[in-house]
């Protein structure tokens, strides 16, 4: 038994800030942020606009697009860093805004690497539960979570959705066939270069990150999970058609290729129209480049990402 992506949706807020939009607010200009990071304009999520919701737009497409009953949805699970609060889920209101009441629903939060932990998670509990449909929702709204007086973090981020409907298949030829996942959280070393403070300030609170810091160790770990996924699949990088990584920066993709000798040309790189989305940004690369046909069904994928915490780790799924 094979669980396989068999849909996936995505959904942005309407609104959209480009880098001149900053630059009249922040000392920085649209030639530091696209220089530094391939960033051009991000998505940002109205006042009144969380995270369910933007999960529950994605969600509603793939129900659309698939004519699937909600009924028939066994398990949701939500990546996100950024929950409307601190409980009830974001899962829980999903699961209730769609109707798949027959569903039962959970959070996981692994930062930027969210996607790649769900996939796993779900590849799991779909073959040891015997469940049929899983609903994989990744919902970030960062730019709630930033200063945006620190020009250092609040050009990085925006916000978005993607939603991936997971089917227990026969077809042994497709679908996920390895996840590898990491964590290193040393708590002196990691969240003094990437963490949000949350209610250890007794408030919201907001990300802080030593970018140089996690320029490197987004290099040296993806590159680490990357090679031992593949080495341990029997596969090397011309077994795969795209590497679809972490949209943080357009700068680390392209270091990572050349210091680590991974082809640039199979590498999906979205971040000039939807800046850092966190954990979302693998899901709208996917669709953004599907929808594009640049990415078809029965291409290898292999995914990639690191986040706070450190996280991080690598999927390969074959579409
Ligand atoms: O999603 C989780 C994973 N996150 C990442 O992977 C992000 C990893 N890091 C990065 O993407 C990059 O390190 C950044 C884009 C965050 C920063 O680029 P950098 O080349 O490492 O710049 P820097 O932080 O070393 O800053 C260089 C200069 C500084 O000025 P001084 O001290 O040299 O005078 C900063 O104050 O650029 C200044 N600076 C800015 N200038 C204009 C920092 N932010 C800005 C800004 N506009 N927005």
């Amino acid at each position: 038994m094979k669980t396989i992506i068999s849909d996936i949706a995505t959904y942005l807020p309407s609104k959209i800030v480009t880098n001149d939009d900053l630059s009249k607010i922040l000392d920085t200009s649209h030639e530091w942020i696209y220089t530094r990071t391939g960033i051009e304009k991000r998505r940002v999520s109205a006042e009144n606009e969380l995270a369910s919701d933007l999960g529950i737009a994605a969600s509603k497409k793939i129900l659309e697009q698939t004519n699937l009953n909600p009924l028939d949805i066994d398990a949701i699970i939500v990546s996100t860093t950024t929950a409307d609060r601190r409980f009830p889920s974001c899962a829980c209101r999903i699961q209730g805004a769609i109707g798949a009441s027959r569903a039962f629903a959970f959070d996981l939060n692994a930062a930027c690497a969210g996607f790649i932990y769900c996939l796993a998670v779900a590849d799991s509990i779909m073959k040891s539960m015997n469940l049929k449909n899983i609903l994989l929702v990744a919902a970030e709204t960062l730019t709630k979570f930033v200063d945006w007086t620190d020009r250092s973090t609040c050009v990085l981020f925006g916000d978005g959705a993607g939603a991936a409907l997971l089917k227990a298949s026969n077809d042994e030829s497709k679908g996920i066939i390895a996840t590898k996942l990491y964590c290193d959280g040393e708590e002196e070393k990691y969240n003094s270069i990437l963490s949000h403070s949350g209610s250890q300030n007794g408030n919201r609170g907001y990300t802080t990150m030593a970018g140089r810091a996690v320029f490197k160790y987004a290099i040296e770990d993806m590159t680490l999970s990357i090679n031992e996924i593949l080495a341990e699949n029997n596969m090397t990088i011309n077994n795969v058609d795209w590497i679809i990584p972490h949209q943080a920066n357009r700068r680390i993709l392209e270091s990572m290729c050349k210091l680590k000798g991974f082809p640039i040309g199979k590498v999906i790189i979205t971040t000039r129209d939807h800046a850092n989305t966190s954990s979302a940004s693998i899901p709208l690369a996917l669709k953004e480049k599907m929808d594009e046909g640049q990415v078809k069904q029965g291409d290898t994928l292999l995914f990639t990402a690191l986040g706070a915490g450190l996280v991080w780790g690598s999927a390969i799924v074959k579409l």
